[in-house]
This record gives C-alpha cells, structure tokens and sequence, in this order.
C-alpha cells in the first residue's frame, strides 16, 4: 500500500484500531487518538478529530469495518443490528461532506452482497473494503495533482481557502494536491493560505503542511484576500469542495464564495479539485446542498478565550455554495472540466 510513503498519514489501521491524527491539537501538538467502535469514529469525525470531505468518508467506511469486527462472533440479526446502528450512527455525524455518505453507501453495498457468508467473512470483507476506499483516495488525490499541475504556472503564487490537504484526505490532498504535483513537477511555487475563521484550518493545518514540506506559505487573514488580489499578488487559486451539484455549483468551507467573487472581478482562474465521490449528481444545483451549522461558541471565542459578549446572537454556517458560473474547471481524477455543468459531469459518471 503507498501508505508508507506519505508524508502526513491523517488515518492509519493498527492493531484492529482506526488512528487519527487528532486536528483539533495541530499545530501545537501531533498526537493520534484511537477509536475502537463506530460510536467512537462518528464522535471523531462530529467533533472535529479527522476532517475534510475525503478523509471524513475514509475514516466513517473504517467506521463501519470497527462495528463489523467486534460484533463478528454474534449471530446474523444481532450482527445485522450492530452494522444498521454504525451507518445510522455514521451518517448522522456531518451533514454536508457527500463523501461520507457515499462510503457509507459502499460499506451497505458490501453488506448486502455478504448476507449469505458468516459474520466473521463478512467483517473481514468490510475492512477490506475500508482499506480499499482508504488507498484508492491516495491514488486518486494523485491524479488529481497529475491532472491539475499543467494549471499551475512556474513562479505562481497560489491562493487556498481552508485546508484540502493531505489532513483533508488519505494523503497528498486535493486543491494542495495540485500544489504538490505542481511542485514536484519542478515548478517555484508559493502558496498563501487563508486563515479560515472561524475553525482556522488554514491557519492550523494548511499552514502546517506547507512548512512541513517547506513550500514557501504567506498566511493572511481572510479580509486580506481581496486586497491581495487587487494588488496582483495572486495568480490563482484552488480549493477543495464538500459537495459538489450536477451543474457544477460546489459547497465549500465558509469564505469560498467570497473568494470566487473577488477572483471574477480581478480575473484570476478559480479552480475547484475534487474526486468524483465528491460530486453528488442527485442534486441539481447548489440550492439543494445541505449546509451545516456549527456552535456558537466557534465564532464568540477560540479554546476557550472569549470575545464577544454573552447574549449576542451568532450564525455559524460551516461551508457556502460557489457558483458554477464563478468556477474557472474542476480538476477531478478523471481529468479537467472546463467551465463545469450537467454535461460534463454527468459523462464524467458514464461507463
Ligand atoms: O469543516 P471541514 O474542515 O471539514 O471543511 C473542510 C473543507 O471545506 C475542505 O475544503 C473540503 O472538505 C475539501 S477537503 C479535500
């Protein structure tokens, strides 16, 4: 498995145990937290352990595969029972990364095709099946890099929201995918990182794994955007998606919109990389995608300093819906959709 040769591996299986880098902690401290059950998994992903729209569907299939092997020595209904609870318990963890459901779906497909084997081959089967999802997300996020890096121009500074990294999925990431190919293609290049209020996965994690792997990384705050780019001090910008709408409108952490607006009106190229388990084509448009709301207490205050007063009222959308109109392509592992829309993606499905 290339597993070995990664960088940052934000989930691993050891012992018969789902680990996760723990991302609340970065960049302070690097730890792993162990999670034994799907209970334990869903709080994982619910709380913010492990996130980031491929790696949430890695780590819920891992999930379902924890909730197989430790009811495998029980009877068929009561092990059938324990596997519908993980994928309800799973699927309630976050609302708007598709991904998540669509491993879950994988994990319910392999469930139903092993009804007539023991509950033993049939756990097997779903970790199996976990670990395929798990290395197939590194291949595809390489592909993704294959395909994206020609966009990249040598010199180019290179503007990301939020964090699509190697944290963000198995390894090598989506939109810093890119950037990785791009640099391993031997081109200059800088990235300069939104800080993402108010979760700061820029700030944390994007920022982390650009020093790590000493991209030259400019961190700005997000009001600083705009700014930048009427300055010409951006080239391009990729991100990641959430979810991703038949038409090509694609949700995205909170702020994307905002930056895919600034992008149009400086006409600088907008990409959106993603794999396909990201695009949800039984829905039309963005207008259907379901966007999380997070607490309050993320937007009045951070580990528990505050700064706002009690009693104000707070919204806290987690993710926005950017335009298909706004979006310059979407990298996939297939390849590179210019202009995105029902067309293209639905053939993208085909075969
Ligand atoms: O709330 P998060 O941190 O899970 O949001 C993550 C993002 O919005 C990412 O940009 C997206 O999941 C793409 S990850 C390759």
């Amino acid at each position: 498995m290339p597993v070995e040769t990664l960088s940052v591996e934000t989930l691993r299986w050891r012992n018969g145990k789902l680990e996760l880098i723990d991302q609340r902690r970065l960049p302070l401290e690097f730890e792993y937290v162990a999670c034994e059950d799907a209970a334990q998994t869903a709080a994982a992903i619910r709380d913010m352990v492990v996130r980031g729209a491929p790696a949430i569907g890695c780590t819920a299939a891992y999930g379902v595969a924890l909730a197989a092997l430790s009811h495998a020595h029980e009877a068929r209904p009561a092990f059938d029972a324990a596997l519908e609870s993980a994928f309800q318990v799973l699927a309630a963890s976050r609302p708007t990364a598709v991904n998540l459901f669509w491993a879950i779906d994988r994990m319910r497909q392999c469930h139903a095709q092993n009804r007539t084997v023991s509950t033993r081959t049939e756990a097997e089967a779903l970790l199996a099946l976990a670990q395929q999802i798990h290395s197939d997300d590194i291949d595809i996020c390489r592909a993704i890099g294959t395909h994206g890096a020609p966009l990249i121009p040598d010199g180019a500074r290179v503007m990301t929201h939020c964090n699509a990294g190697a944290l963000a999925t198995a390894g090598h990431g989506t939109a810093l995918g890119v950037i990785r190919s791009a640099r391993d293609a031997g081109k200059r290049i800088s990235v300069i990182a939104n800080e993402t209020r108010p979760y700061l996965q820029g700030a944390r994690l994007t920022a982390w794994e650009m020093v790590q792997e000493n991209i030259p990384v400019t961190l700005v705050t997000d009001n600083m955007a705009g700014y930048l780019m009427q300055q010409g001090r951006v080239d391009v910008i990729v991100v990641g998606a959430d979810r991703i709408a038949l038409n090509g409108d694609a949700a995205n952490k909170i702020g994307t919109y905002t930056v895919a607006v600034l992008a149009e009106r400086h006409r600088i190229p907008f990409y959106v990389a993603a794999p396909l388990s990201t695009i949800d084509i039984g829905i039309a448009d963005g207008g259907a995608i379901p966007i999380e709301e997070r607490d309050a207490s993320e937007v009045t205050g951070y580990r528990g300093v505050r700064w706002a007063p009690q009693g104000v009222n707070v919204a806290n959308p987690a993710f926005d819906v950017t335009p298909a109109a706004l979006i310059t392509a979407i990298i996939t592992e297939k390849g590179v959709l210019s202009r995105p829309d029902a067309r293209q993606i639905r053939a993208l499905f085909k075969n």
